[in-house]
This record gives structure tokens, C-alpha cells and sequence, in this order.
């Protein structure tokens, strides 16, 4: 893991925030209300977007972001892990000069958290994609770009370069090929293969909400649509006036299924025979810094270091694959020892204050990413929600960061926390 001290964000950098393409704060950022849109000037945590958003968006719009898998075992354990670590903080440090910035593959950014990959964010959010990779950009913190898009890949990276992109891997190598030849081509740097989906998870909540990928016209749909008017002008009826029907844009090197159809079928099949073969050719074709994302286990995290992968994302997918899987924050701590330095940490999963970031960082991630409350920010708010969530968390993490008494995030170690149960 590799983190430096590049600029101070503490209260007294929140002030004066300059603009620097080098991953910097924007004029966009926040801070504690002043130019903050009056939409977003009640929403004082990550938590308070997920309430906005469920007033805008139709039921199965909403319940795709916020559902899980089965019973929920695996999103409530990513919640509850963060109560087995308390803090220990150290007083009378002078922390006037503190700094939360990190760099992870010789990028710096201005906070260790980072937007996850999400899917069809293009339909719960105007633009959703690049609502997120825009305010990441402008912001300074890494974004993923989710490879079940409706945007296309080409236009996020063009508009936001430092964004990552996450594919799912398709069935058979020639695709596979294709697909990697396209994400090189729109010049992204950094590759994520999200490598937990074998099969689709038992989504039972989708079925309750009438959810489906593409979405079938139903009449339950057209009324769920009318009833949410904000989001039936302002994201839907918008999309498909300025940029025509949404497809699935990246899961190939070509267009895939439009989102809205009575018949159309997404190619999803044939990933449950995908192995670290694949992934090690992946890792022959792909120059840049190459991750994978959804390990749980320190075996599959050696091997991921065996065959050249340059970072891990410790991750159960919000609690979306196998329900029952552990809290990524509960097998951290292993993880980080078996892979011993050979390549970068990253986690996500429950992440909801700026205390779960520090004390993930303490366990030995070096970066930590949040999913559905940068959704619901885009839902709520498009870009400005994002950057006023970035700058909630970001303020969190400043704070606790203080009160711990720890100047860097170097300095956020296991020393900072107490082991509860
Ligand atoms: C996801 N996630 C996800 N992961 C991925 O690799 N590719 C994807 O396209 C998606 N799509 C997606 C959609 C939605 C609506 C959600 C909520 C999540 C998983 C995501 O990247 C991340 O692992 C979790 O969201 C992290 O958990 P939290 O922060 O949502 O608790």
C-alpha cells in the first residue's frame, strides 16, 4: 500500500478549495451549506439521501438500488461489523495540518473513499453515469464505471479520464478479447473485473417490485412512472427525448439490449464456467493497473496476487450475490495479512460514515468505495447530490481523523481501534 501526504483537507483547506486536475476539491464541493442547492441543504448524512431518493424514484427503481439477496444476512452483517471495532483515540496531537489524500496507482486523490460501480445508474439518475464520474473527477476521488451501463464507455471516459472501468466478463474469450480491446481503446487506465457473479444472486425483491433487466412495459410500470413525476420528466421522459432509448452500452465490445422492452433478452449467460485462466489472460491483455473485485476468501486473494493483479476490492456486492457471505469488513483484517504488501487493498461494502472509512483504512485497505448512497445522491440531486455526498464523507472522515489524532492516513493504523467482540 502505497499513501502519501500530498495536500491538507482539514477544516482550514475546506475553505479554500482550488481546482486542479490532479484530483483536488471543485468549486462544486459543498462544504456545510454555503451553495449547497436547497434540494440537498436537509441531507446532513450518506443515510438521508437513501430517505430523498426512495420519494423519487418508482418502487422498482428504488428497491433495485436498496434490495439485496434473499434474507439480507450479508447487508445487515456489512452494517453491524463496523460495532466490532471501537476507537482509540489519541488527544493533544496537533492535527492543524492534517491530510486525508492517498495515492493509489501513482494517482493521487483527495480522500481514501471512492464511488462504486453501479448498474443502469443512467436510468435512475439524468446522465447517472456521468453525473457520478464527473463529480469523482471534480472532486478527486476515484470512480468506477459500472460495465452494466447505458452509457457509453467512450463518452464517461472523455468526460471524466481519471474514472476506472469494471467489466463483467463475458462468456467466452473472443468476447472477452473484443471487450478489452474496446475499454483500451477509450483509454481507460485502470481495469476492474468484478469476478462474484457466476450466477445471477436470488433477487426476490425485484420479482416483489415488478423490476426486470430490460424493464417490460407493464401497466404497474406506466402508474409507478406517473406517480413519481420528477423522475418521469426530469430523468426518464428527458433520456428518451435528448438520447433516444437507453441500451446496455459496455457489456461487449459492441451495443447491447435496449433497458425498456417486451421481448429484448440481455446476454448474460455463460460466466458460470469462467476461471482464474481467464482472468490471467485478461491480466496478459490489459497493461494498466488491473483489479479484482469481490474476493473474499485469502486464497482467492493470493492467487489474485499470484497471477499479477495489481489491487483487490474485498467486497460481498452490497450484500447482492451469496446471501450469508461474510461482511467484507470482517475478513479485511486476514486478507490484508495474506496478501502482505503485493498488491493494493481495497474494500467495500457498508460503508456509510466516515468512522466505517477509518476504521477499514485501519484494518489495511487502502481505499475504500460506497455504492448505493452515491446512487441515491445522483437520484436526488444529479452531480451536485454526488459532490455533496462526497463532501459529507469526506468531512466525517476530517473530523474523526482529528478527534483520533492522526495526521495522514498513514498514520490510521490498528492502533487507532479496540476489538469489541
Ligand atoms: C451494484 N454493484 C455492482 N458491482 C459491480 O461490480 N458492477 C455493477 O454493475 C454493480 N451494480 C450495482 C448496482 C446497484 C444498484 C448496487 C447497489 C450495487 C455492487 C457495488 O459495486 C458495491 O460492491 C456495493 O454497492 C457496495 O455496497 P454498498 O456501499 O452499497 O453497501
Amino acid at each position: 500500500m502505497e499513501t502519501t501526504k500530498q495536500r491538507p483537507i482539514g477544516v482550514a483547506a475546506v475553505e479554500a478549495l482550488p481546482v486542479n486536475r490532479a484530483g483536488a476539491p471543485s468549486a462544486a464541493y459543498a462544504g456545510a451549506g454555503r451553495g449547497t442547492p436547497r434540494v440537498l441543504r436537509p441531507i446532513l448524512s450518506l443515510d438521508d439521501f437513501e430517505h430523498a431518493a426512495r420519494r423519487v424514484l418508482p418502487r422498482p427503481l428504488f428497491g433495485y438500488i436498496a434490495g439485496a439477496a434473499e434474507d439480507n444476512l450479508s447487508l445487515r452483517a456489512n452494517r453491524t461489523s463496523f460495532s466490532d471495532y471501537s476507537f482509540i483515540t489519541r488527544t493533544l496531537v496537533d492535527v492543524s495540518k492534517r491530510d486525508q489524500s492517498i495515492q493509489i496507482f501513482d494517482e493521487t486523490y483527495s480522500a481514501p473513499f471512492g464511488i462504486a460501480p453501479v448498474g443502469i445508474s443512467a436510468l435512475s439518475a439524468y446522465r447517472g453515469d456521468l453525473a457520478l464520474a464527473n463529480a469523482a473527477q471534480a472532486d478527486g476521488i476515484p470512480a468506477i464505471m459500472s460495465g452494466s451501463s447505458l452509457i457509453s464507455m467512450e463518452e464517461v471516459q472523455s468526460s471524466a479520464p481519471r474514472t476506472w472501468f469494471q467489466a463483467y466478463l463475458p462468456g467466452d474469450r473472443t468476447k472477452i478479447r473484443g471487450l478489452i480491446d474496446r475499454v483500451r481503446k477509450a483509454g481507460f487506465r485502470t481495469l476492474v473485473a468484478t469476478i462474484d457473479l457466476p450466477v445471477w444472486a436470488n433477487r426476490e425483491n425485484n420479482v416483489r417490485t415488478g423490476f426486470s433487466m430490460p424493464l417490460r412495459p407493464s401497466l404497474r410500470l406506466a402508474v409507478d412512472g406517473m406517480t413519481h413525476p420528477r423522475w418521469l420528466f426530469g430523468t426518464f421522459l428527458r433520456t428518451l427525448v435528448l438520447h433516444g432509448m437507453p441500451h446496455f452500452e459496455n457489456s461487449f465490445a459492441e451495443r447491447g439490449a435496449p433497458m425498456l422492452s417486451t421481448r429484448a433478452i440481455r446476454d448474460t449467460t455463460g460466466r458460470d464456467h469462467l476461471s482464474w485462466d481467464d482472468i490471467s489472460e485478461i491480466r496478459r491483455l490489459w497493461d494498466g493497473p488491473f483489479v479484482l473485485k469481490g474476493i473474499l476468501s485469502e486464497h482467492d486473494a493470493r492467487r489474485a496476487v499470484k497471477i499479477g493483479a495489481d489491487g483487490i476490492i474485498v467486497s460481498n456486492h452490497g450484500g447482492r450475490q451469496l446471501d450469508g457471505a461474510a461482511a467484507s469488513l470482517a475478513v479485511l483484517p486476514g486478507i490484508v495479512d495474506a496478501v502482505n504488501g503485493a498488491a493494493v487493498v481495497m474494500m467495500d461494502s457498508g460503508i456509510r460514515r466516515g468512522g466505517d472509512v477509518l476504521k477499514a483504512i485501519a484494518l489495511g485497505a487502502s481505499c475504500v468505495f460506497v455504492g448505493r448512497p452515491f446512487m441515491y445522491a445522483a437520484a436526488v440531486g444529479g452531480q451536485a447530490g454526488v459532490s455533496h455526498a462526497i463532501s459529507l464523507l469526506r468531512q466525517e472522515v476530517d473530523r474523526n481523523q482529528a478527534m483520533l489524532g492522526r495526521l495522514s492516513i498513514d498514520d490510521v493504523d490498528r492502533t487507532c481501534l479496540h476489538r469489541v467482540s
